[in-house]
Order: structure tokens, then C-alpha cells, then sequence
């Protein structure tokens, strides 16, 4: 079964999505994304992340033509650009995702990652778009806890409902500071390449332990995720078979001795370190 992540605000959500990056960029793949996309929210993958930025629009085309039919079913979370994060360009750029999603209607709405535009203006904008029934949410990516902490002290910046970052077992050096940070205040943290992008899979020590257990590289890396009731992961999968393979995260327990296990080969962080992001 789907355990669920509590936002700010009490909302909870599908702790496992699906992520869309470099879908959308070929014709010819486009029928096996669209089928994972609903292979996955058939099983309980409701969460679907996607930006602006994939494919130039298309991957969030892709997501329009998956969840046709079935939108009440999904948590849709896409992105703006930060260049397009002024108070009036969010908006613009907003109504240009809903069109290519074809909803009248975004679920959480993310600043993909820092740039020039004050927080103060993306803010306002968010608010503004929530306002009007666009958004139901807004939050951040790539933002470290310096960052965060500026957020939070902008008018209305502690409404921020998550914040997306690079998070996986190679890639842990957020729990110093970040993931403390927000865990203190509420916000969740939505992990993305939660595999590497696949790179993770082909470490042997990770191979062991999974094999041990007698799961998957990728299940393990996901469950080590999903053991923390704060944190989402959104691998992304292009066929059913690595749809079915990360949903058997769900139902994977690792205990002390593989939680040490990892920390041996992948080693928690002993001091600060500058946020990493893809
Ligand atoms: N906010 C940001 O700046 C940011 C940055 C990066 C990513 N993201 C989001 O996070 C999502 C996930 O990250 P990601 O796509 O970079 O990388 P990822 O999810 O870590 O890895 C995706 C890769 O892993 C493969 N894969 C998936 N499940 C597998 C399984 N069970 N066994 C073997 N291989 C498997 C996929 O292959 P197939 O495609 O063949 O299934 C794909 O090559 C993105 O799609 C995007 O939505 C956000």
C-alpha cells in the first residue's frame, strides 16, 4: 500500500511518484511514457512531477495526454523556469503549462530552481495564481538551507509546501544542514534522481546489499528513501516493468543492520557541504 507525505497544511500525498524528465523528447517513446505514466497511477503512483523546462514543454504534453480522463487522480506538480518566476511571467508561464496540460489547474507549483527574480516578486506570484484557483500549492527546488531561510523570512514564504532536491543514497549531504532545517519547520522534501539517473544501480556494494535481501538495486535505494515519513521520491520510469520494479519499494522494510549497512558504503555527511543539483 501507499504510505503518504503531510504538507504544510495537512494535504497528504503520495510519498512515491513518477517523474518526467527526457520524456516527451522522442516520438517514438512517447506511447511507452504515456503508458507508464498510467501503469503508474493505476498502482497508486499518483504524484506526477514534471516542469516546464522537460522537452521545452513536451514531457508536460505527455503528462496532458496520461492523465486525460483520470485528472482527479493526480497530484500534478510542475515548474517554472526561474527566469520566468517575475510576478507577471509566472503567471504567463503558468497558463502555458495548464495549457499543455490540458487542467485548469496545477496541484503544486515549483520555482525550479534560484535565479535573479526576488523572492519577494515569486511569491506574490504564486500567492496571486492561488488566488485565483491555478495552484493549490507552491514550493522551491535546489534550495539550500541559506536560501530556505531567506525564503521563509519574505512575506508569505513559510506557505512554502515542499522543497525538491537532489537526494539519494550517493547524494546525502543535505542531512547536515538542509534536511534539519526543514524538518524542524514542516516542509517536506521531494527527492529527485532518486537513482542517479540509473547510475546508482550499478554500484556493487549497493548490488550486494540488495541482493542480500532479495530485492532490486532500485528498490532498495528508494525504500532507504521512503523510510524517512517527511521525504517523497519521484523516480521516473519509462515502462511498466521499472513501474512495477519501484513500487515494490513500498513493501520493502530495511532494518538497523542493512540502515548501517548503507551508511558503510554510503557514508552520512561529517560536516557542511555546498547543495548538489543535477
Ligand atoms: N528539480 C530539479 O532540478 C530536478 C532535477 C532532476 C530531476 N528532477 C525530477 O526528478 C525525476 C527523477 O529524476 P531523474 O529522472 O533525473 O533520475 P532517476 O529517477 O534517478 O533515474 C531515472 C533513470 O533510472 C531508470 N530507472 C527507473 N526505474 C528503474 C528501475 N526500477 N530499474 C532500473 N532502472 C530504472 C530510468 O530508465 P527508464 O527511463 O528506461 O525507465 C532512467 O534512466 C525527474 O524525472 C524529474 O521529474 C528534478
Amino acid at each position: 500500500m501507499i504510505q503518504h507525505v503531510i504538507l504544510p497544511g495537512g494535504e497528504a500525498v503520495p510519498a512515491l511518484g513518477q517523474g518526467t524528465w527526457y520524456m516527451g523528447e522522442s516520438a517514438g517513446r512517447r506511447a511507452a511514457e504515456v503508458d507508464a505514466l498510467r501503469h503508474g497511477i493505476a498502482q497508486g503512483l499518483r504524484l506526477i512531477d514534471t516542469a516546464e523546462m522537460y522537452a521545452d514543454g513536451g514531457a508536460e504534453k505527455v503528462v496532458g495526454e496520461a492523465i486525460r480522463g483520470q485528472r482527479d487522480q493526480v497530484f500534478l506538480v510542475t515548474k517554472v523556469y526561474p527566469h520566468n518566476a517575475s510576478r507577471k511571467g509566472a503567471v504567463a508561464a503558468c497558463e502555458r503549462s495548464l495549457a499543455r496540460l490540458a487542467t485548469d489547474r496545477i496541484d503544486l507549483y515549483l520555482l525550479h530552481w534560484r535565479g535573479s527574480v526576488p523572492f519577494h516578486e515569486t511569491v506574490d506570484a504564486f500567492e496571486r495564481l492561488q488566488a485565483a484557483g491555478k495552484i493549490r500549492h507552491w514550493g522551491v527546488s535546489n534550495l539550500d538551507a541559506d536560501d530556505m531561510a531567506e525564503l521563509w523570512h519574505t512575506a508569505g514564504g513559510e506557505r512554502v509546501a515542499t522543497n525538491q532536491v537532489l537526494y539519494n543514497l550517493g547524494r546525502r549531504g543535505l542531512e547536515w544542514d538542509l534536511q534539519p532545517w526543514c524538518r524542524e519547520r514542516g516542509v517536506p522534501l521531494m527527492a529527485y534522481s532518486p537513482l542517479e539517473q540509473a547510475r546508482l544501480l550499478d554500484d556493487p556494494g549497493l548490488a550486494d546489499i540488495a541482493g542480500d535481501l532479495s530485492a532490486t538495486p532500485a528498490q532498495v535505494a528508494l525504500a532507504w528513501l521512503l523510510r524517512q515519513e517527511d521525504v517523497m521520491a519521484i523516480p521516473k520510469a519509462g515502462s511498466r516493468r521499472h513501474v512495477d520494479d519501484n513500487l515494490a519499494a513500498l513493501s520493502l522494510r530495511l532494518d538497523d543492520a542493512v540502515l548501517a549497512a548503507l551508511d558503510r558504503r554510503f557514508p552520512p555527511p561529517d560536516g557542511p557541504s555546498a547543495l548538489e543539483m543535477l
